[in-house]
Formats: C-alpha cells, sequence, structure tokens
C-alpha cells in the first residue's frame, strides 16, 4: 500500500463537501494499470453526484472519489498487462471510473488504478493537456455525430454549441464538411464558435430555433440541451432527418409535435455508460490526430489545483466558466 492524495466526500452535499486527503491504496492488481494523473477533467455529472442528484448505486458509497476522466502517464502495470508500458501517455473515462458505480476510486486522485483494457494510449507528442480538456466532451460528439451520418454538404443543429460537447461537435462536423448551425442561449460567444467552423449562430433568447430556420429545413440536430428545445429540434427536422440527443441540460421531459414525427425522423441518443475501451481507443486515435494536426481545437481551460476542487466546482455551479475545468495535481 502506498501513500498518496486525492479528493474524497462523506456525504452528499456542496462543494465544500470535496476534501484533499492522503489516502492508501493498493498496487494494480494482474490485469490493472496504476495511472500517475497529469489532468482530471471535472463532468457536469460530477457535481450532480456530489450534490446527491444522481446518487451513487453501491451500498456503502462513501468515501467517494469523483472524477469519470483522466489524462496521464502509466506508473505500474499487473503481471497480466500487454500493449501498455510504464511512461505511456494514456486516457481513460467512464467504464464505472468514478461515475454511480461506486467499485473504484475516480479521477480526482494523484494516481488511479483500472482495468488496462479500459484505456487508450496516445503518442508523448500529442499534447496531453489539450487531449484531456476535449476527453469525454469530445467522444460524446463523435459518437453523436456518428449517429447522425452526415453526408458531405448536410446542415446540422449543434445545441449548446459553445459548451465542452457542443464546441467539439462544431469543430468535428465542420472539418467534415457539413454546415453547421450553431445554437447558444444567447449573443456573446458567436465568434468563439465562428471560430470553430459554425456557419450561422442562432440566439435562444432572440427567438426559438423554429423561428430562426423555420420549419422542416435541416439534415440533423444534435441535441444537448433537451426540454427547452427538444419539440423545435424536431420541427425544424426535414423529412427522414436524424436527431441525436446527448444531453438534457435543461430538461428531461421532452415533448414533440406527433405531425413531426410523421416526418419519417429518426430519433435516437447515446450515454456515455455504454463507451467499451474499444470505442474509447477509436475515438481517441482520431482525436489525437486531429489535435496533433491542430485541427480540433480544444474548449478554453481553466486549470485548478486539484486540492482546490471545490473552487473549480463553485464556478461551474455558478456559471463563471465557458469550457473544460482540469485539475492538476
Ligand atoms: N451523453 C453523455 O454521455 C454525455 C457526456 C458528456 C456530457 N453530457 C451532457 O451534455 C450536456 C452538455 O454538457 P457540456 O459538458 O457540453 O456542458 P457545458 O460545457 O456546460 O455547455 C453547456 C452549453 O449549453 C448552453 N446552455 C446553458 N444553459 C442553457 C439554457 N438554459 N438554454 C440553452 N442553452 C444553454 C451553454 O451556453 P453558455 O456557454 O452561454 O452558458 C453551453 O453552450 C450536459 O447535459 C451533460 O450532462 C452527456
Amino acid at each position: 500500500m502506498s501513500a498518496e492524495h486525492a479528493i474524497e466526500i462523506d456525504r452528499y452535499g456542496g462543494p465544500e463537501e470535496l476534501v484533499w486527503r492522503e489516502v492508501r491504496r493498493a498496487p494494480p492488481g494482474a490485469d490493472e494499470v496504476r495511472i500517475r494523473t497529469l489532468y482530471a477533467a471535472v463532468n457536469r455529472a460530477d457535481l450532480e453526484i456530489r450534490r446527491g442528484d444522481w446518487p451513487i448505486v453501491c451500498s456503502e458509497p462513501f468515501p467517494y472519489t469523483p472524477g469519470l476522466e483522466v489524462v496521464g502517464v502509466v506508473d505500474d502495470v499487473g503481471d497480466r498487462v500487454t500493449g501498455v508500458w510504464p511512461g505511456a501517455h494514456v486516457i481513460t473515462m467512464m467504464q464505472h471510473l468514478g461515475g454511480i458505480w461506486g467499485e473504484r476510486p475516480g479521477g480526482y486522485g494523484e494516481f488511479v488504478v483500472v482495468p488496462a483494457d479500459t484505456l487508450a494510449t496516445f503518442a508523448p507528442e500529442v499534447d496531453a493537456e489539450q487531449m484531456a480538456a476535449l476527453g469525454l466532451v469530445a467522444v460524446t460528439a463523435a459518437e453523436g455525430l456518428a449517429r447522425l451520418d452526415l453526408p458531405p454538404g448536410a446542415s446540422v443543429v449543434v445545441h449548446g454549441a459553445s459548451g465542452g460537447v457542443g464546441s467539439a461537435a462544431v469543430a468535428l462536423a465542420s472539418a467534415r464538411g457539413a454546415e453547421v448551425i450553431a445554437v447558444l442561449p444567447r449573443a456573446g460567444k458567436d465568434d468563439y464558435v465562428r471560430g470553430l467552423g459554425a456557419a450561422r449562430v442562432v440566439h435562444l433568447d432572440a427567438s426559438g430555433l423554429l423561428a430562426a430556420l423555420g420549419p422542416r429545413s435541416v439534415d440533423a440536430v444534435l441535441e444537448t440541451t433537451g426540454a427547452r428545445t427538444f419539440a423545435d429540434s424536431t420541427a425544424v427536422l426535414r423529412r427522414g432527418g436524424r436527431l441525436c440527443l446527448v444531453g438534457a441540460l435543461t430538461g428531461a421531459q421532452l415533448s414533440l409535435s406527433a405531425w413531426d414525427l410523421l416526418q419519417e425522423l429518426r430519433l435516437t441518443g447515446w450515454s456515455s455508460e455504454n463507451l467499451t475501451g474499444d470505442e474509447l481507443r477509436e475515438h481517441i486515435a482520431l482525436i489525437a490526430e486531429l489535435v496533433h494536426g491542430g485541427l480540433l481545437p480544444p474548449p478554453a481551460i481553466h486549470r485548478f489545483a486539484m486540492a482546490d476542487a471545490a473552487a473549480a466546482h463553485e464556478q461551474i455551479e455558478a456559471g463563471e466558466l465557458t469550457g473544460r475545468a482540469l485539475l492538476v495535481p
């Protein structure tokens, strides 16, 4: 057992429950890898779990270390591990790391132990901080866009376009030749999303999406906001259009008009709860290539000392951050 530090919570509550303390953790098992954390990105789900809005399902959840994803360097490998070596740059996410399953401590720690098959490696010349900032939100954007199956030149609405998922989706879709319509709650971040490749920007406080675009006018929608926009998202789709929902930031109870659904719409969704190691490796290979080539700009990065994770949670809850908060041990 080695001594190291990690954030833990002993009960649900506010950011002040996030305490940096010494922990003693076992070395990796035969099929596991120990990672020295370089960056742990903060996700909204971490806040929901901390508050108790998305309770941990195991019988004795506390003490609990949050964190759904980590970028780091392999520190130690178990006896049966092949294909990963000490010193390799890796990223891991979800697959029961730090989520509601409470099976193992999450990413807010100096070291993280995970099964070897939950990792993706990337070349040391790829910027690790940019990979961490893209991480889960870029994988989510990639999975959502894959379900939209956009032909070149297709028009796609991206909700929450200035956010983590949305900004990665704007960059990935426009890099593939789609015409991206970026949706923002209000004016102010237009230059940012246009810089990522958006051809047009819609502000929800100025007009609803339907009023701005007109009925049956676009090929696809990547939905991240949910309740506030879902009816309009289906109304703007052309006959046979596709929608993939990956987030419901404004509420999970959705409505739509039956007349829109009759237009042979294809509505689906994706959750990173279902991400596998093979899928992660496939996406990270592409994301790392785009990052290295400067073709996938990361969201704005805000660094926090990991011991000060509470400040990151506070600022996200107050709506003060655009982009990604990264915890640095
Ligand atoms: N399916 C999955 O596995 C998965 C994975 C990751 C995330 N998600 C979900 O995806 C959603 C977006 O995550 P994220 O990390 O991209 O969040 P984020 O970085 O906070 O971005 C949120 C985006 O939505 C906009 N927004 C905020 N409040 C809004 C409102 N009331 N009406 C319309 N737009 C609003 C924000 O605009 P401003 O910047 O102007 O505030 C921003 O563009 C969340 O619900 C998250 O839980 C799902």
